[in-house]
């Protein structure tokens, strides 16, 4: 069975969709066999809406970058050094190619979780994929500490459906935790590292 986080082969059937969050007027290629082909993601929306943009300063990592959104947001809106990593190659062909197409500087490069990841960062942004189920998953959010640098910040999204109340908890016990905002079920929370 295929999921948009494998590399299996899947037809592709590239098109391209024009996407405004805020001020930025995106474009971006999406594809078959990767997250939210069809467009922007609500919850990846939501993430951008509220995330702190003065906080975005320094080095970022944009974790599970799919087709981009994230890392070229940031980039367009600050002048923050990004990195995007995910561990589909198809998504991360994307990303370049929508790098380009937006006029961003951004450093896109494969990854399975940390695995090729050998700096810290300020800031780690994700909308995490939740269907790897709840081990990797907390591999990717617990993971994040060593990858932050003192003071470092995890920015992510999920919703309650997908156990975002205890999520919270759990987070709360390696993480300085604030609920930023909930919206329609999805919480934007931000874990500050300790
Ligand atoms: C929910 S999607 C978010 C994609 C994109 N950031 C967005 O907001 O549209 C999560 C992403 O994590 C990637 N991913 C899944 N497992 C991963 C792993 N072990 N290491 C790195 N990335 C992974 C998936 O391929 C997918 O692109």
């Amino acid at each position: 069975m295929s999921h948009y986080f494998t590399n299996d082969y899947i037809k592709s059937n590239e098109h391209t969709i024009n996407v405004i969050i805020k001020d930025a007027k995106l474009k971006f290629i999406v594809d078959n066999g990767i997250f939210s082909k069809k467009g922007l993601d609500f919850g990846t929306r939501t993430l951008l809406e509220n995330i702190d943009l003065d906080a975005i300063k320094g080095d970022i990592l944009d974790f599970g970058c799919g087709y981009g959104p994230i890392g070229i947001y940031l980039k367009k809106m600050t002048n923050a050094k990004i990195d995007m990593i995910d561990i589909n190659k198809r998504a991360l062909n994307l990303a370049e190619k929508n790098a380009k197409l937006n006029d961003v500087e951004v450093n896109v490069f494969e990854s399975n979780i940390y695995e090729n990841i050998n700096k810290k960062y300020d800031v780690i942004v994700t909308n995490p994929p939740i269907r790897v189920g709840k081990k990797i998953l907390y591999e990717i959010l617990f993971g994040a500490n060593d990858h932050l640098k003192e003071n470092g910040k995890l920015w992510l999204v999920v919703n309650k459906n997908s156990g975002a109340k205890s999520l919270v908890k759990d987070l709360e016990n390696a993480y300085d935790v604030t609920i930023v905002n909930k919206n329609k079920g999805f919480y934007i929370i931000c874990a500050k590292k300790r």
